[in-house]
């Protein structure tokens, strides 16, 4: 029997979860859609076959046609509609961040570890990026030597024109500050950020950098550019004891043309983590089907959060802020 999917939530993400599961997932299918906005919910089921349209995430949840459900609804509806999987006793793939405050992941983590099992993988894509796999396999096998440094650019071509300075912090930094812990397999124990001036394209908020330090004395430099217009770039450079393992430019191809030799670059994270997006689906869907959890779990997300969190208290009190030491339940030990 096929893992019969409900997808809550179908603007941008929700659509793209969509066609990975429409282009085909072993184990699983598409059963149901919800969307605040009904017509959303329509528009989408159209382009997919046979689904279900559900006018209450409540009932998409409840739905005996319902084994998992994904959600891609924004930010502050995610800590509800996890804690109401969770009730349900169903498998959740929650996008990023898995709350929309620090507290709200506490709430989840509690929740999970009550139940007695695990039902929760945040959308950390990113840990299923073959390049990623391959710098966290040379920090597991020392073959660099012990890390020292970790270098992350995240640039949006253009980031929507709600987009503040606190969210080019909390919402695209959070990527780096999950990545970053998984590949050091650390977490962090202090956090600095500096403000660079405003783009005049974009006055209202601020490119920004990020420095981190591991609990083990790695620092990590995240910058973070909302507007670089040129396209979708992200970046990673760990250099360690003897040598640097970086990420390569995803695309299969260089181009020579017009003077200029090199690759295209991304228009955003869809293409350029699409391959990352589609593995995240696998690993979940198998994970769903008995084996053994993927991906990033609750606690996980909630270190991510408490991260951002730190981060932005940084930001606005100008200084490093530290961050103290918290042990990993073992019920998160796989
Ligand atoms: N993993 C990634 O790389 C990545 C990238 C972009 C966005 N995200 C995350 O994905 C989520 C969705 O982002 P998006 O860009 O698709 O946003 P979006 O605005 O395009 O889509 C959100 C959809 O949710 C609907 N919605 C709003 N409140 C709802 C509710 N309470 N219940 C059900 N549906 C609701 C909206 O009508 C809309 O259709 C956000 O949490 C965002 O942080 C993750």
């Amino acid at each position: 029997m096929d893992v019969r999917i409900g997808l809550i939530g179908c603007g941008v993400m929700g659509a793209d979860h969509a066609a990975i599961l429409r282009a085909g997932v072993a184990g699983a299918r598409l059963a149901a859609v919800q969307d605040a906005d009904g017509k959303r919910a329509r528009a989408l089921a159209e382009t997919l076959g046979t689904v279900a349209v559900m006018d209450e995430a409540a009932a998409l949840i409840a739905s005996p046609e319902v084994d998992a459900v994904l959600i891609a609804a924004p930010d502050p509806a995610h800590a509800p509609l996890v804690l109401a999987c969770i009730a349900a006793g169903k498998p959740v793939l929650c996008e990023k961040p898995l709350a929309d405050t620090v507290e709200g992941c506490r709430g989840v983590v509690a929740a999970e570890m009550k139940s007695g099992g695990r039902l929760v993988q945040v959308g950390f894509m990113r840990r299923f990026d073959a390049g990623y796999h391959a710098m966290r396999q040379a920090v597991e096998r020392e073959s660099l030597g012990a890390p020292l440094m970790l270098h992350c650019v995240h640039r949006n071509k253009v980031a929507p024109d709600y987009i503040t300075s606190a969210q080019v912090i909390a919402n695209s930094g959070v990527h780096e500050m999950d990545i970053a812990r998984y590949l050091l397999a650390e977490d962090f124990a202090a956090v600095t950020v500096i403000s660079a001036r405003p783009s005049r394209l974009m006055p209202n908020r601020q490119p920004q950098m990020i420095l981190l330090e591991s609990a083990r004395g790695v620092v990590v430099s995240v910058e973070v550019t909302p507007d670089a217009q040129y396209g979708y770039d992200v970046r990673g450079e760990l250099v360690c004891e003897s040598g640097t393992i970086s990420l390569a430019p995803a695309p299969p191809v260089a181009l020579r043309q017009a003077g200029l030799d090199g690759f295209a670059v991304e228009e955003d994270w869809r293409t350029r983590f699409g391959e990352a997006y589609r593995a995240q689906m696998v690993a979940w869907v198998h994970a769903v089907r008995g084996g053994q959890p993927a991906g990033a779990s609750a606690w996980d997300g909630y270190m991510a959060s408490r991260t951002a969190a730190a981060a932005l208290e940084a930001w606005q009190a100008g200084g490093r802020v530290v961050m103290a030491p918290e042990s990993r339940p073992d019920f998160y030990a796989v």
